[in-house]
């Protein structure tokens, strides 16, 4: 049997092994998969650990993206741009490495939830390595303009200077939005936004017909989408759905074989639930 596994720290709560088990019993592959923790000082030594007990691919979680970057030996040009990697694959004793966050999120927007990103205005919230993982992939589905806004902005300018090659990308500091509404808001921070402070962006930013989109995902709907509602999203969606997108992703580079992802959403969230 193959081996896999996530790696990250925390862990336990991942939902990747669930994941990974319906894909491989869907597709019949022969493989295993499993959670990793690995020491926040001691990523390096515990992936050099998988690979002596025969292991071919990892998926990289927080806070170890940027670690994988800098350990594959290779990395597909979207990885390298986002600079952070999301999946290891073990090629001829060295690990490529690739981001399928973009793709993830890219495919849950358009496939799962019917929302085309072309000739949208859209608005990305952060500026971190979750945000750089998605912004070519979102170019790539010419909208009209990407925002990326930042509490620390310097950081959104720099992400949307390292990406203008690919569309129509501007940066923006959070009071500069007052006024301005998108057709699409894309909370890729790394807080529960509103959990305690209120967000230092404008409820305005949203249309009324805006839809609002969090990377992070959770039993109940999250800060984010609960703040977004009360002013005026007219649908949200957490990211449940770019977790199992870039799975598949993660799947098709290591198997070759692209799964199916409807029977996974039914598992993941009955009907019925959140
Ligand atoms: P990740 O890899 O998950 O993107 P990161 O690189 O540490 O993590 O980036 C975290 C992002 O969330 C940053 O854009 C951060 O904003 P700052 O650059 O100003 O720190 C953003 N962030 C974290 N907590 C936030 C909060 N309470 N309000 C607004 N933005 C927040």
């Amino acid at each position: 049997m193959d081996k896999y596994a996530v790696i990250g720290n925390p862990v336990a709560h991942s939902k990747s092994p669930q994941i990974h088990a319906a894909f491989a019993h869907a597709t019949g592959q022969g493989m295993t998969y499993e959670r990793l923790l690995a020491p926040k000082d001691a990523f390096a030594a515990t992936v050099d650990a998988f690979v002596r007990d025969g292991g071919f691919g990892l998926n990289v979680t927080v806070p170890f993206k940027l670690e994988a970057h800098a350990l594959a030996d290779s990395c597909s040009a979207r990885a390298e741009l986002a600079g952070a990697v999301n999946t290891l694959k073990r090629e001829h004793g060295t690990w490529y490495g690739d981001n399928t966050d973009g793709p993830g999120i890219v495919r849950d927007l358009a496939h799962n939830l019917g929302v085309a990103l072309a000739g949208r205005e859209v608005l990305v919230l952060g500026a971190g390595g979750a945000a750089r993982g998605i912004m070519s992939a979102l170019l790539a589905e010419r909208p009209h303009s990407v925002t990326i806004s930042n509490r620390t902005a310097h950081k959104a300018a720099d992400v949307a200077r390292l990406f203008s090659r690919f569309g129509n990308v501007v940066a923006a500091a959070p009071p500069a939005l007052a006024g301005r509404a998108f057709d699409v808001v894309i909370n890729a921070t790394s807080a529960g936004l509103a959990d305690a402070a209120p967000p230092p962006w404008p409820g305005t930013i949203f249309a009324s017909a805006g839809f609002a989109y969090d990377m992070i995902y959770g039993d109940a709907p999250t800060s984010f989408l609960l703040w977004a509602l009360r002013h005026g999203a007219a649908r949200t969606a957490d990211g449940l759905g770019m977790l199992i997108e870039q799975a598949a992703e993660s799947f098709l580079l290591w198997r070759g074989v692209r799964p199916a992802t409807g029977p996974v959403f039914a598992l993941l969230r009955p009907a019925g639930s959140s």
